[in-house]
């Protein structure tokens, strides 16, 4: 069975890292988290590795990552928010999983990004302008990809957590 992964998809500030750690947790699976992953492999932080290879350097290695962990059943990954720009990440997240979208406000990403300075596209003057751009760009990416969708504004996460486990279907629980 390949499809057995639960990926979770959506911008930064989502909560992806947050909600799949619990998502995990109580359905006993292994947690990957798809940007710790390549901190891990090459021993710096994202924001290093756009210094020196660019974006598109990081999205090769964005999509390295992604086969690399869904070579394997049963997990929760969390991808990067961009990391649905590639058509080749695309078909292989569609192949290799059930897909989650946390559906999340530019508002609400605002709130709980105020203060990063882990995430190089944020480094901007205008961050507000940034990511309303980006919304308008990959939210439709986002809802055509997803097997479920769930609006993550105003909810704490262990409700959404076990809302989303109420809505899977029966084959991954
Ligand atoms: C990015 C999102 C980040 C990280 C990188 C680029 C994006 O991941 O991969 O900074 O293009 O939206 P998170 O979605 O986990 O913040």
């Amino acid at each position: 069975m390949s499809r057995q992964n639960i990926i979770l998809i959506g911008p930064m500030g989502s909560g992806k890292s947050t909600i799949g750690k619990m998502l995990a947790k109580k359905l006993n699976r292994d947690f990957m988290d798809s940007d710790h992953f390549i901190e891990r492999r090459t021993g710096v932080d994202i924001a290093r590795i756009f210094d020196i290879e660019g974006e598109t350097g990081f999205r090769d290695r964005e999509s390295k990552a992604l086969k690399t962990l869904l070579d394997q059943n049963n997990r929760v990954v969390a991808t990067g928010g961009g990391s649905v720009l590639r058509s080749e990440n695309r078909a292989l997240l569609k192949s290799m999983g059930y897909i989650i979208f946390l559906d999340t406000s530019v508002n609400q990403q605002l709130q709980r990004l105020r203060r990063d300075k882990k995430r190089p596209l944020l480094q901007t003057e205008n961050p507000r302008e940034r990511l309303e751009n980006l919304f308008d760009e990959r939210r439709p990416i986002y809802l055509d990809l997803a097997d479920l969708a769930v609006k993550t504004d105003r909810k704490l996460a262990r409700k959404l957590a076990s809302d989303i486990i109420n809505r899977l279907p029966e084959y991954l629980l």
